[in-house]
């Protein structure tokens, strides 16, 4: 089994005349904790969803697994995206319905286990993000970190290989900010599940991440260990590597 789950090389993505990606090239290897970084609008969540199979890519190649998964068509792109997990900025609970019906959702709608297994899984997967026992409480009673955590449990609940995370921790206190970022890399090591992280908190990036990644002209800009990029000249960084600087005393990693 190769090291590289997604090799990407050459992605390019235009709207219109205006190239938001020009040539992405990037691996992303197994049970690899990995950041991506960069101003707004330079294309990460675009990314995400080319890798997705949500959005094609004008040029480059995509594979998967060893296989290529460039020209799939959405069908094929079905068998990946069961075992790749997707959480968005906002929780995206369902807010009618109580906590176990939003984290048996997929469960239920691929037909993946028996009433008893799916209760099974559901209690499992709450007390794998600190939050046994809440299934029958309502989204509304939830304060916004454990909504988020509860969008966790939902997609760790399906068994993914692969979770990308956009934005898990925006607009949340600096005390769940922490309580996130441990909880991500707990269930990365515990259940090995490769992590991509967009964040804007360079807590996450810095203080959590195996790798992170920057994202600028089109490109990916830079990349390296939080520690090999700590004390980097780079002047797409910098801003970053301030923000870094005042919320970590040092990186994370050797
Ligand atoms: N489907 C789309 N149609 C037109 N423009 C898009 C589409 N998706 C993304 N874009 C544009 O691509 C740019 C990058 O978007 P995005 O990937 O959201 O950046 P980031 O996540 O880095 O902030 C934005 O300017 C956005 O307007
Ligand atoms: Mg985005």
């Amino acid at each position: 089994m190769s090291e590289v789950l997604y090799e990407v090389r050459g992605i390019a993505k235009s709207f219109g005349d205006r190239p938001i990606l020009e040539h992405v090239d990037l691996d992303i290897r197994r049970a690899e904790f990995l950041c991506w970084i960069g101003e707004s609008g330079t294309g990460k969540s675009l990314l995400a969803k080319i890798l997705l199979g949500l959005v094609p890519t004008d040029r480059g190649t995509i594979r998967f697994d060893g296989e290529d998964v460039t020209r799939f068509r959405e069908r094929d792109w079905l068998t990946i995206r069961r075992r790749v997990g997707v959480l968005l900025q906002s929780s995206g609970l369902f807010d009618s319905v109580n906590v176990f019906e939003n984290v048996a959702y997929g469960l239920k709608e691929q037909q993946l286990l028996p009433l008893d297994g799916m209760k099974e899984r559901v209690a499992q997967s709450l007390a794998q993000v600190g939050l046994p026992g809440i299934e029958t409480m309502m989204p509304g009673e939830l304060s916004g970190g454990m909504r988020k955590r509860v969008a966790l449990a939902r997609a760790i609940a399906m068994r993914p290989e692969v979770l990308f995370y956009d934005g898990p921790t925006e607009g949340l206190d600096p005390v769940n900010v922490a309580r996130v970022n441990r909880l991500l890399l707990r269930l990365r090591d515990q259940l090995g599940i490769t992590t991509i992280v967009i964040t804007h908190q360079m807590e996450t990036a810095f203080g959590a991440a195996d790798r992170v990644l920057l994202m600028a002209d089109g490109r990916v800009a830079l990349e390296g260990t939080p520690r090999s990029l700590w004390g980097s000249s780079e002047p797409t960084l910098q801003p970053f590597l301030r923000i870094a600087r005042d919320v970590l005393s040092a990186p994370r990693g050797a």
